[in-house]
Formats: C-alpha cells, sequence, structure tokens
C-alpha cells in the first residue's frame, strides 16, 4: 500500500509526519503559529505576573470575548472562557436546582461524562433523567427531532441537546430542537462542544438557554479553551464550579456573572489569550476563510466516509446532510463485544501499529457492533481515507 499524501496545508500543524492522523474529533489540532503565539502570552505572563494578571490579561480576555462573540453573533458579556465542554456542562447542570420529579431529556447518544455529570445531579435531587433513544442508522433528522419532542411533559425542565453526537457523529437538527423546546418552556442546555468552528452557529438565532462549546477542537486553538454562553435573564443562577472573589466583589458597573466568571484564581490564561489571533489566522489562512474551511472540511470528510463505505461495501448510516467534519460507520463482521469504553479496541491496535492510522474504533451497544469515526481538517488528504479503506479490508478479512 502506498503511504498517502497529507493535505497541502498540512506543514502549517504540528502532527507528527509518520501519522495518518483522522482523529481531530477526540482533542483537535493546534496550528505551529497559534502555539508560539500562546508562547509569546506565556512569557508576558512570566516577565511581570502582577502586572499581567491585574491589567494585560483582564483587556486580553475582554478582546477574546469580543472576537469570540462576533463569531457566534452574542453579545460578548454573555459569554464566558472556560476550560472544555466536560467543566462547562457540569457548571450549567450543577448550578441549577431541581426538585424531585423534574425531569431532564438526553438522547443516548450523549458523550458518557456529560452523561455522568446529568445522572449525578439528577440522583441528588430525584430528579429524573429521561433517555430519548435515537435510532443508528436513521433515515433522516426529522426522526430525531420528534422523538426528541415527544419526550417533553408538564415536568420537563430541561434538555441537553448536542450539536453533533460523539460516538455516531450525526449532526442533530439542533437548530429546530431549540426553537422547538424553549417555546414549550423547557430550557435547553445546547452541547455544542463539536460547534464553534465546525459549522457557521449564531446563538441570538439558535436562542438556548445555555450553550457551551469547545475551541480546542474544531477552531484548533490550544488546549483547554471553551466558551459558555448563559441567556442574560438566566445568568444569575449560573456560578463557576470554583467559587472565587468575585462572588462578593464590589459591583461597580458590571454583573455578578461577569466578576464570577472573569476570576475564578490563578492559573494559565495564554489559551484564552490567543483567541483573537487564531481567529484572525485562520480568517486568512485560505481564500474564503474560516467559512471556507469549514466547507472544505465538511466535503473532505464526506469523501473520506463514501471511499469507506464502497471498500468494505456497507451503507452509509445517516444522510449527507447530517454529517458534519466527523463520520461513524459501523463496521462489518463480528464485534468485539462489550469492550469498555475506556479500553481500546483491537482493531484501533492494529491500525496504529500496524499502519499507523490515529483512528478512534469502538464498541457501542446501539446498535450493537464496532464502530469507527473519521474526521477531516486541513492537513487532511483523501489518499488517507484511501489508505485507510485498505487497511480496515485487510485487517477486517484477516483469517
Ligand atoms: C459530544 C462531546 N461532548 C463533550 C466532549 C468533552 O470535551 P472536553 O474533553 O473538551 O470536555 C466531547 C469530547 O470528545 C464530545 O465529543
Amino acid at each position: 500500500m502506498d503511504i498517502p499524501f497529507k493535505g497541502d496545508l498540512a506543514s502549517n500543524w504540528q502532527l507528527d509526519e509518520s501519522i495518518i492522523f483522522l482523529n481531530h474529533g477526540s482533542f483537535g489540532a493546534t496550528p505551529t503559529l497559534v502555539l508560539e503565539e500562546q508562547r509569546r502570552w506565556q512569557n508576558l505572563m512570566e516577565a511581570e505576573p502582577v502586572r499581567f494578571f491585574e491589567e494585560i490579561a483582564p483587556n486580553a480576555l475582554l478582546e477574546s470575548r469580543k472576537a469570540i462573540s462576533k463569531l457566534l453573533n452574542c453579545d460578548y458579556d454573555d459569554l464566558a472562557l472556560i476550560e472544555n465542554a466536560t467543566s462547562g456542562v457540569n457548571t450549567i447542570l450543577r448550578s441549577l436546582q431541581f426538585n424531585p420529579g423534574d425531569e431532564i431529556i438526553v438522547t443516548n447518544h450523549t458523550y458518557q461524562a456529560c452523561r455522568n455529570s446529568l445522572d449525578y445531579v439528577a440522583k441528588k435531587s430525584s430528579a429524573i433523567v429521561v433517555v430519548c433513544d435515537i435510532p443508528f442508522p436513521v433515515k433522516n433528522s426529522q426522526i430525531i427531532f420528534d422523538k426528541i419532542v415527544s419526550c417533553v411533559n408538564k415536568n420537563t425542565k430541561l434538555a441537553m441537546i448536542d450539536t453533533v453526537t460523539s460516538p455516531t457523529g450525526l449532526k442533530l437538527p439542533f437548530e429546530k430542537i431549540v426553537k422547538k423546546l424553549e417555546a414549550m418552556g423547557v430550557k435547553v442546555l445546547l452541547e455544542a462542544a463539536h460547534g464553534i468552528g465546525m459549522f457557521p452557529m449564531d446563538l441570538e438565532e439558535i436562542g438556548a438557554s445555555f450553550t457551551i462549546s469547545n475551541c480546542h477542537k474544531w477552531l484548533c486553538s490550544p488546549k483547554g479553551v471553551a466558551i459558555m454562553h448563559v441567556r442574560k435573564n438566566l445568568q444569575e443562577l449560573i456560578h463557576p464550579l470554583t467559587i472565587s472573589h468575585g462572588m462578593t466583589f464590589p459591583l461597580g458597573e458590571t454583573t455578578r456573572f461577569r466578576h464570577e466568571f472573569d476570576w475564578t484564581g490563578t492559573r494559565d490564561v495564554s489559551g484564552w489569550c490567543v483567541l483573537p489571533f487564531l481567529i484572525n489566522y485562520l480568517e486568512n489562512l485560505i481564500d474564503g476563510g474560516l467559512n471556507e474551511i469549514m466547507s472544505l472540511n465538511n466535503k473532505l470528510v464526506l469523501k473520506g466516509r463514501e471511499i469507506i463505505c464502497k471498500k468494505l461495501n456497507i451503507e452509509k448510516p445517516c444522510p449527507d446532510e447530517m454529517i458534519s467534519c466527523i463520520a461513524t460507520l459501523k463496521l462489518p463482521g463480528n464485534a468485539v463485544n462489550g469492550i469498555p469504553l475506556h479500553e481500546p479496541d483491537p482493531l484501533h491496535i492494529s491500525l496504529l501499529e500496524e499502519y499507523n492510522i490515529q483512528v478512534p474504533v469502538w464498541y457501542w451497544p446501539n446498535p450493537e457492533g464496532r464502530y469507527l469515526r473519521i474526521s477531516a481538517h486541513l492537513y487532511n488528504h483523501d489518499s488517507e481515507y484511501e489508505y485507510l479503506a485498505d487497511a480496515l479490508f485487510k485487517l477486517l478479512n484477516k483469517v
């Protein structure tokens, strides 16, 4: 098998050249110049820590919120910079008060860490977690919309809705779901771990009560950079996981939400500080900027999925419109049943050790089987999916 090409822009990333990297979806990957810009902020921090934390960082972080608010069409004062999607979900869920019998909707495709957080919160207040089963394969997004809406009743207080599901890579009709549920009086926590940088998002238009999104996935920021958006009228309900000075700081001309989220203790804020640079970098990386990057990534993953389905003679599990920049396929053959999520599938190990391919393979129970999830970003090339398809064909047909 010929070693595949890399995308034309691959040299902008730090990725190991010997690896066929098809898992942007888990942790993202950050371009070299962005990491250098982060280092510049760290040098500023270490040159004069007091001035940095008291004067430089507050202004820089304001600029970061402003830059993100332009991308997401929202008020920058309704945004908090947080570390990751998991902490954002925990922040919202652990701030809200639930009463015994209150219902919270989630789907069976939700990321397990966020589901754990929800189960924990529900158990403490005797609230009920209502799991909406989404079929996979699925014929169209209307089926998912109908199923989620049918779970609502007078006890429903909140729904945690993914933009894109982690195990199955389905782009849910989240705009439509949020609009409907919020209109029915159900607050929505939009779990957009895969969101910003993956497709355009207009938070004012979407209208969710709460939104969290990772910048370290599809916006390619340094690790530990995410945002949380809370609708103005709900901000007094939400507190950071770490209570700090902001709780009692004199209010002045700002809000308690701002005070509480702008300072949660000393930490390395350099990843957050690079956001304006990062957005400008992506806007200028190719003609058409970020919108074009998102569109190219979408086209490439669709092509990759086509190549693999053809080679393995499997059906696409959902229509193209439900694919963003990741795509999941249920592999043919016998699953290695019941391998827990935290243990590697032997196929994943063979792909990595024998073919240098980094791509997630996991067991998933709905329906039971072995699943592969591919990703696409600018550093990828069609031939990498051809190579993966050939490797899968050989490994799955090995006697
Ligand atoms: C849908 C979804 N939610 C949440 C997360 C967690 O993201 P983080 O580790 O940045 O908190 C992931 C990570 O893969 C995810 O796919």
